[in-house]
């Protein structure tokens, strides 16, 4: 399953990072690099999510986790794109028995808004191993 949500599976070539009108998009498109596909480092053109195999398996255990030590809840995704991780983390909870727990989606589906607050224009995005760290100044 994981190899179909990534756009591996057919080797679905890239497409830039961009927001051009679809015509744009599939015009520019170039082949796969396997590499990139693997670490979410491209946007794939048919595939379900630009996630990436490496971090789709931490969500997988980050699910299986939850289950594991009995932590009560559900999972949102804020942030969809084309929904191929939540569709993946259905799954998973589904294969585990989990069908009292519910996925949401959230999306703007128009990009991300100008800042509003101080906060929003500071934050700080960096990684630490193998954790995404934010630094929100006081
Ligand atoms: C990097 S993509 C998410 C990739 C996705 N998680 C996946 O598995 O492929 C970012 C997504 O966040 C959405 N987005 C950006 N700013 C947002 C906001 N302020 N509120 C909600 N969604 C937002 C975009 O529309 C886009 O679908």
């Amino acid at each position: 399953m994981l190899i179909s949500i990534i756009g591996f599976i057919l080797e679905t070539p890239s497409v830039p990072f961009t927001l051009g009108s679809a015509e744009e998009t599939i015009q520019k498109q170039y082949p796969i690099d396997d590499g990139k596909r693997w670490v979410g480092g491209d946007w794939p053109l048919y595939g379900y999510t630009m996630t990436g195999m490496i971090r789709l398996e931490l969500l997988e255990a980050a699910l299986k986790d939850v289950v594991a030590n009995n932590i009560p809840g559900h999972f949102l995704e804020a942030g969809v794109w084309r929904g191929g991780s939540s569709i993946f983390a259905r799954a998973v909870w589904n294969v585990l028995g989990q069908h009292d727990r519910a996925v949401h989606l959230a999306d703007s589906f128009s990009g991300l808004p100008p800042a509003s607050t101080h906060d929003d224009r500071h934050i700080r995005w960096y990684v630490q191993g193998r954790t995404v760290c934010c630094n929100v100044p006081s």
